[in-house]
């Protein structure tokens, strides 16, 4: 590989403990597509967590939980996860991989389309303060206008692979993964609601705080 600054950072913060590696063991086992974080990223959401100390964490797109055990791993004692993943059967590994890592009780999967389930979990009157998106591309802007309903004042907003292999950028590609994602950009840094900045770590990261 050659040297640029993501080799440099992941030679650096790329180091993964006994839990993230079983995580990538069971989705190998199980033929889950190898889709998770990357470990600068998990590390990343951790430290975010570690600061702003949510009560209710809300994450879209489970696989088999290694952001999961990232962000649930950072929580304060009366924290809680609640992680919403389309499939049944990932959500099982997930839910077993959190459990191994001793955080089984820190979470709640909630099985189905996230968008409908954001829909009930808000007319539950359910609230976050802290938001992980990290499912289905073409609803990353659907996802964010959710979020902001669910959001109490102050939550924290982030969504993994917003540069998309840098193709964000490139105006020759049309593909509506790659369209939904500028549009959720474009959300992110102009909506009044939120105050954002966009990192370039790994497959692109945009961190937004919900305004008071
Ligand atoms: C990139 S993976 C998540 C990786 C995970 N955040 C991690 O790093 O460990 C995306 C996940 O979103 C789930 N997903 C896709 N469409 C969904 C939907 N409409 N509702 C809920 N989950 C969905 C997929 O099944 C998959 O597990």
């Amino acid at each position: 590989m050659a040297l640029n600054h993501d080799v440099y950072i992941h030679n650096l913060f790329g180091n993964e403990d006994t839990a993230l590696q079983t995580v990538k063991e069971s989705i190998q086992k199980k033929g889950m597509p190898s889709i998770s974080v990357q470990p600068e990223v998990g590390r990343f959401l951790s430290i975010l967590v570690s600061i702003k100390k949510p009560r209710n964490v809300m994450e879209i797109g489970a696989l088999g939980g290694y952001s999961g055990i990232m962000l649930a791993g950072a929580l304060e004692n009366e924290g809680s996860l609640t992680s919403l993943e389309l499939e049944d059967s990932y959500a099982a590994v997930a839910k077993d991989n959190l459990t191994k890592a001793g955080l089984g009780d820190k979470v709640k999967y909630v099985i189905g389309p996230a968008l409908q389930n954001m829909e009930s979990l808000l007319s539950a009157g359910q609230q976050y303060d802290f938001f992980f998106i990290d499912a289905d591309k073409v609803n990353y802007p659907n996802y964010l206008e959710m979020a902001l309903k669910l959001a109490v004042p102050g939550a924290v907003i982030v969504a993994d692979n917003t540069l998309q292999g840098d193709r964000v950028f490139d105006e020759n590609v049309k593909e509506d993964n790659v369209e939904a994602i500028r549009t959720f950009n474009n959300m992110m840094a102009n909506d009044d609601r939120i105050e954002s900045i966009m990192l370039p770590l790994c497959d692109g990261l945009t961190v937004g705080r919900v305004k008071p």
